[in-house]
């Protein structure tokens, strides 16, 4: 017998120095600074900096970087094109995914060890998923497509093209730290996914188009939208005992909570949570915080001692839900901050570079005799 993995649970895959997280006491460091630190000190264009360089950058090059950022913002009108070609009621992860595929096309970026490469690849993934997200979304609703500002900062700059509104700068500010607190979390689906497209050497444009197929799945950032949902669905604080205890019984998966790492709450959703009750500080009417805050207390004392609690898409949605922005767009944002992990991680991976190629147990059938087509019997399926 040999040993099986299912998942990989527990199996180290890589030799990393660019996120650590400490499941058991609810830490999550990038390049070894707390979260809570660079989600009160830091911005998100600084927090990226941070990721790829493995250092804060001085007062120039933040300048410097972000005025890059800015300056690629903008997307080919073929890009655009393309995302007017795409069925508007199709998932804009699937329009974000295509767009990307396609962004390699028009800036072929094989030299992958070339560092000038690797720089320009960066910025331009960064800078234009914003873009294609806003424009991907007026589009479908039959609007015109809002041409980034370079004055804006790279929040503001989003919403904006959104909404063509700059947002008010509580707002803002709120959504930057939320794309901090999305940057990265060492090996999880969509990086290793992103890894093992880099490990062929394929550019960055095709890995990032890897991770983002991966995020979309309700297991893993898709779980944002589905908590709305069910929060949704849920509708009232009445309801909540007899729809979890439904769901618990029946061994269905209660979206926003658990995680392979944390067995406590995740220390994302902790900061998250706070954002969110701010914003609902003024409502008079039952809110999904209200719910969401509820359905927390009855998760917690059906499967908390299990470990099962809030991870960082429990309220994220939340806070994007009460600044108005589309059910669906909530994983295609969550994609445009972890850009900066993935590509840390597809830097790393090329550096030192082994294909993974994992291996499998066989159980099916050897020595079949191939049968003619006349004597098979037909299946019933
Ligand atoms: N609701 C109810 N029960 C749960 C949940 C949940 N959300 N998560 C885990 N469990 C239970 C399982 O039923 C299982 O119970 P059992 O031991 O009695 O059979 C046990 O906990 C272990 O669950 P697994 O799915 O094997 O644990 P795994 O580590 O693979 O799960 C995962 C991690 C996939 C995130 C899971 O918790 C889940 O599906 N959560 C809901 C979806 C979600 O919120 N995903 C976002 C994760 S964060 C992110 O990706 C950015």
């Amino acid at each position: 017998m040999r040993d099986f993995f299912p998942g990989l649970a527990g199996i180290p895959a890589a030799k990393s120095s660019i996120s650590f997280v400490d499941g058991e006491k609810g830490i999550l460091e990038y390049r070894g600074v707390r979260i809570e630190d660079l989600a009160e000190h830091s911005s998100f264009l600084e927090t990226t900096f941070l990721l790829l360089r493995n250092r804060l950058p001085t007062q120039l090059e933040l300048e410097n970087f972000t005025r890059d950022i800015s300056h690629h913002r903008r997307i080919k009108y073929r890009i655009i094109d393309l995302l007017k070609s795409l069925p508007e009621h199709g998932h804009p992860m699937d329009a974000l995914q295509a767009a990307v595929a396609a962004l390699g096309m028009f800036y072929p970026a094989q030299e992958v060890l070339n560092e000038d490469t690797r720089y320009l690849t960066a910025v331009r993934l960064i800078a234009k998923l914003p873009t294609i997200v806003a424009a991907f979304a007026r589009l479908r609703r039959g609007d015109e497509v809002i041409q980034p500002r370079d004055d804006l900062s790279y929040a503001d700059n989003f919403l904006y093209m959104l909404t063509k509104r700059v947002p008010d700068p509580s707002l803002a500010k709120i959504f930057d730290v939320c794309l901090i607190l999305h940057a990265e979390h060492t090996m999880n689906a969509s990086t290793f996914s992103g890894m093992v497209t880099a490990s062929t050497l394929a550019d960055p444009y095709t890995v990032i188009s890897s991770a983002i197929g991966t995020l979309k799945g309700p297991l893993h950032g898709g779980a944002n939208e589905a908590v709305i949902h069910m929060l949704e669905e849920i509708n009232s604080l009445d309801h909540i005992p007899m729809y979890l205890d439904h769901k618990l019984t029946n061994k269905e998966k209660v979206m926003g909570f658990g995680h392979r790492i944390y067995k406590v709450k995740d220390p994302r959703a902790i900061v998250m949570q706070g954002f969110a009750q701010q914003l609902d500080a003024h409502r008079e009417t039952q809110s999904l915080f209200t719910l969401a805050r509820a359905v927390e207390a009855h998760m917690e004392s059906r499967v908390g001692p299990k470990g099962i609690r809030p991870n960082v898409d429990f309220y994220s949605g939340i806070i994007y839900h009460r600044m108005g922005i589309e059910t669906d767009l909530f994983t295609p944002i969550f994609a445009m901050a972890r850009v900066a992990g993935w590509l840390a991680h597809c830097f790393e991976q090329y550096q030192e570079n082994h294909l993974f190629r994992p291996d499998q147990i066989y159980e099916g059938p050897h020595h079949r005799p191939y049968e003619p087509i006349e004597t098979r019997e037909p299946h019933s399926q």
